[in-house]
């Protein structure tokens, strides 16, 4: 079977969605499903094109045993033919992605929030950490990580 294609969609892609990408294949991998899947991440700015993920974030990633690897690319109106699941971190991403589906309903992804898998939300909104402190990484980290274990919980249940 073809493997599933998620893209994680932020700002910058250098805080919040390589966090949500390098947690769902740590996720993956755990769950013995990483043939089934294929994850990636991008943002809707091209500001940080080609960086590594922001040294805050990788820290928190480290300590919590993952490593960020990825390089930021800017999202493109294609990866809503390319993916089955585009994931926006917060609703302004949401809007620029919907804004870019010139395909309407006829696009291949299925595009929502990052949060409307998390079993306790207290925004719509992945708060973006890049101008905060260290513990709204912290924050990032946990939100990402019991979204994308409820989120993947679904899609192992949905996948034969
Ligand atoms: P991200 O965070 O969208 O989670 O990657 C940001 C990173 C950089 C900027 C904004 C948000 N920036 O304005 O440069």
């Amino acid at each position: 079977m073809e493997p599933t294609k998620i893209l994680f969609v932020c700002l910058g892609n250098i805080c919040r969605s390589p966090m949500a990408e390098g947690l769902m294949i740590h996720l993956v991998h755990a769950a013995g499903a990483q043939d089934r899947f294929h994850i990636e991440s991008a943002g809707t700015s091209s500001y940080h094109q080609g960086e590594l993920p922001d040294q805050r974030m990788r820290a928190t990633a480290r300590h919590h045993g993952i490593e960020l690897t990825s390089r930021a690319r800017q999202f493109r109106k294609r990866d809503l033919q390319e993916y089955d699941h585009i994931i926006a971190m917060d609703r302004s991403v949401l809007h620029d992605i919907q804004t870019m589906n010139s395909y309407g309903n006829a696009a291949r992804a299925q595009v929502y929030l990052m949060r409307d898998h998390d079993p306790s939300p207290d925004s719509p909104d992945v708060p973006d950490p890049y101008y905060g402190g260290t513990e709204g990484f912290e924050n990032v980290f946990q939100i990402l990580h019991r979204s994308n274990a409820t989120l993947l919980q679904k899609l192992l249940n949905t996948k034969a």
